[in-house]
């Protein structure tokens, strides 16, 4: 069964002002041979705003933030990243658009043979800017972050799985990016580690109020960070009074047959009437 058309699909097919808005997918197409994977995309990421993007396996997420990193090329349609076309771009400026974003990849993708310190230093030791000690410092500092300064002097395989997605993250957060991309960070972990790993994302939004957009397999991750926020006083994510959410602007997104056949808040999600939806947040 074909995914329906919404009428979202022509609400972008003008190319409107893109400042406001940390990514914009415009009639994206992209295809591996004759496997079509995305049908023309078009969605809008607000600054400031975290967007959880769903689908089933082999839907395209991954793929669709490796197109907003610039790490593949769409057949056609636009793709503006911080206010900057990224279709047309030269690898060089893409170079540079990159320190700008952090990403965290799909199973965490560290370096094996690199220590924790050298794994979240490794984005400042490519920059080649900063002495020995603003390194230390900032690799310090990003690892209290995520609760695991004392892993500082250890291998990856040494870390338990859910210790690796935090590493990743202090990884991708270090060069205080103006955009988080997180591919299923709660991927293949049980639900208690995917809860940390949830609080973590939740305390950088609130923190530092990074624009995000999250891959994620469970609806049920995305709910939570709609309806907590991180209280710096305790230092902890704590549930918001019923119906109240979170300051940070939330949205969902969901790819089917590649196309978006849903881009909206809780409420929208919640009150679909899209069968498929139904049944996905079920
Ligand atoms: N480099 C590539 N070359 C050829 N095909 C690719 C490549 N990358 C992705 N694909 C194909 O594109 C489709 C989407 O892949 P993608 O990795 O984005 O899925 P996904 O939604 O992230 O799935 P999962 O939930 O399993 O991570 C798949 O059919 C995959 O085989
Ligand atoms: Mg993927």
């Amino acid at each position: 069964m074909s995914a329906p058309a919404l009428p979202l699909d022509t609400r972008l097919a003008t190319t409107q002002d893109q400042s406001g808005f940390a990514i914009v997918f415009d009639e994206v197409h992209l295809s591996f041979e004759e496997n079509e994977v995305l049908r023309g995309v078009s969605f809008r990421l607000p600054f400031g705003e975290t967007k959880a993007l769903f689908g089933v396996a082999g839907a395209g997420k991954s793929v669709l933030l490796k197109l907003a990193l610039g790490l593949l090329k769409s057949d056609s349609g636009r793709i503006t990243v911080l206010g900057s076309d990224i279709t047309r771009m030269r690898e060089e400026d893409l170079f540079q658009l990159r320190g700008k974003i952090g990403m965290v990849f799909q199973e965490s993708a560290l370096f094996d043979s690199l220590t924790v310190r050298e794994n979240v230093a490794f984005r400042l030791l490519e920059e080649q800017d900063y002495s020995d000690e603003e390194i230390e410092r900032r690799v310090r500092e990003a690892l209290r972050f995520v609760e695991l300064e004392q892993t500082i002097d250890l291998l990856p395989s040494e870390l338990s799985g859910g210790m690796r997605r935090r590493v990743a993250i202090a990884r991708a957060t270090i060069t205080e990016p103006e955009l988080l991309l997180y591919d299923s960070p709660t991927g293949g972990l049980d639900p208690v580690t995917s809860n940390t790993i949830i609080e973590l994302i939740v305390k950088q939004r609130d923190v530092h109020k990074t624009s995000s957009l999250l891959v994620t397999h469970r609806l049920q991750d995305a709910f939570t960070m709609a309806t907590h926020q991180f209280d710096q006083q305790t230092n902890q994510m704590r549930v918001l009074p019923k119906g109240q959410y979170c300051d940070v602007p939330m949205s969902f997104l969901v790819l089917r047959d590649g196309k978006v056949i849903f881009d909206g808040d809780i409420h929208e999600l919640a009150h679909s009437q899209d069968e498929y939806i139904r049944e996905y947040i079920s």
